[in-house]
């Protein structure tokens, strides 16, 4: 049976990754594909609830408290979402995930790498992407994407910012073969035809 396909979408706030997904979605769609398209934080249910909290609370959060739910989200959206679909043959896109925690919580704020990696691993039982699209833009690019209608975690400021997109390009640089990263600072059409070239090379 078709183990199905696992290919996480990433990149910093305002980067275009959720606009990619979708037209990847369509493209895989018109070639008879059955694709599920799941979210971190969020997905469906509980995760959504724990989304909620993530994004729109406004009293203090401690760095390893918001950790933690996003960890939590994630065990759920693997065990709940991710697995049962791979385990159908389908192809899943999944907007953010382990390298979200990797860019964001320990580049961004500085928690230690080695331990984010071993919650990781704990909150996935060990699954990883097939491939990992990185979506690469520059402060400039997010701010005019972003706008105004900013949420907790898009508040946080320029020198985070960086902090997050130098933590996604570590990353590809210590996993080239799971990771790619895209210069997704040019036209929507080009993005999606490096991303349509990445995903066929899977031999889909
Ligand atoms: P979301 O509205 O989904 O943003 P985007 O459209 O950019 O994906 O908000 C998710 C926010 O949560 C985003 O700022 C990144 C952050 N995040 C983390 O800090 N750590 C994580 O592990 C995950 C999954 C997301």
């Amino acid at each position: 049976m078709n183990k199905g396909l696992f290919i996480t979408f990433e990149g910093a706030d305002g980067c275009g990754k959720t606009t990619q997904i979708n037209l990847l979605k369509k493209y895989l769609e018109e070639k008879g594909k059955e694709v599920l398209l799941t979210r971190e934080p969020g997905g469906k249910g509980l995760g959504e609830k724990v989304r909620e909290i993530l994004l729109n609370y406004d009293g203090v959060v401690s760095d390893r408290c918001e950790s933690f739910l996003f960890l939590a989200d994630r065990a759920q959206n693997i065990d709940v979402i991710v697995k049962p679909a791979l385990a159908e043959g389908k192809i899943v896109l999944c907007d953010r995930h382990t390298d979200s925690t990797v860019a964001y919580q320990g580049y961004g704020r500085g928690l230690n790498l080695d331990e984010i990696h071993m919650l990781n691993n704990l909150a996935t039982g060990g699954k990883k992407p097939d491939v990992t699209l990185v979506f690469d833009v520059d402060i400039e690019t997010s701010m005019k994407r972003v706008g105004n209608e900013k949420d907790r975690m898009e508040s946080a400021g320029k020198e985070f910012f960086n902090k997050v997109r130098n933590g996604y390009l570590e990353i590809a640089k210590s996993e080239p073969d799971r990771v790619k990263v895209i210069d997704s600072t040019r036209s929507i059409k080009e993005v999606h035809k490096d991303v349509v070239a990445i995903v066929e090379k899977l031999n889909i």
